[in-house]
């Protein structure tokens, strides 16, 4: 049977759906600028950093823009990001996270979030989350964004586990590449269609029972 010892969260798109508040605001910023941004392209900034997410909208123009620019545009989306997320409230938990939380605790297995956004402060305040989490790693603490396996081996080290004892929930391809990375086991949030590189696949928490979940886990 698999030790698990930490269960490592990433925040956007399996805490909370805040995906949509990221493209709510790049793409008031495409709009601004003249750039058609859809949902589809919104997929690829999943689990990249603002700066890569900004590089990402502005391929798909045909104009080049200074360095200043850049970082005044990635100042405006995060801006109207923030006013997004701002009004948050604890019912965008999203539903079973709070029921796995809960049982790890129970179970003596430690929490951490690896996420690498600067503003998952906010959201946890927002969504009163802090209790829940063992370490919290976010965007403040790392350099490297996913793939790079850093925002996880964080969270083991700050929860004193091997990454063979780590659990990895992710809806992003980058993350799960970084979980990979990590020697950790990868638990993909969304389609198997999405998350091929995923070791398994559910649509959400609420699959099955926290119960359920890490039975599944430690049987892996
Ligand atoms: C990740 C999101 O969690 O955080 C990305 O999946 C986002 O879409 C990244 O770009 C950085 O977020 P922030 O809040 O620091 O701009
Ligand atoms: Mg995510």
């Amino acid at each position: 049977m698999r030790e698990i010892k930490t269960c490592i969260f990433d925040m956007d798109g399996v805490i909370c759906d805040t995906a949509k508040y990221h493209f709510y605001a790049w793409k008031k910023l495409g709009d601004r600028l003249g750039i058609v941004f859809t949902e589809q392209d919104n997929e690829r900034l999943k689990g990249v950093s603002r700066m890569e997410s900004l590089e990402i909208l502005l391929s798909l123009s045909d104009r080049t823009y200074a360095e200043e620019e850049k970082l005044s545009f990635a100042e405006e989306k995060n801006k109207n990001y923030v006013d997004y997320i701002s009004a948050m409230d604890k019912n965008e938990i999203l539903p079973g996270v709070l029921e796995v939380l809960e049982y790890c605790r129970k179970e003596g297995i430690k929490t951490a979030l690896g996420s690498v956004s600067k503003n998952a402060g906010i959201i946890l305040d927002r969504l009163k989350l802090w209790p829940y989490f063992d370490a919290v790693i976010d965007g403040t603490k790392v350099v490297r964004a996913k793939p790079d396996p850093e925002v996880f081996l964080k969270g083991a080290g700050e929860t004193g586990a091997e990454p063979s004892c780590c659990v990895v929930f992710e809806d992003a391809y980058t993350g799960i590449e970084a979980a990979r990375a990590a020697g950790m086991l990868a638990v993909g949030i969304g389609s198997e269609q999405a998350l091929p590189n995923a070791d398994f696949v559910i649509r959400g928490f609420e699959e099955m029972s926290a119960e359920q979940l890490i039975n599944r886990i430690r049987q892996f």
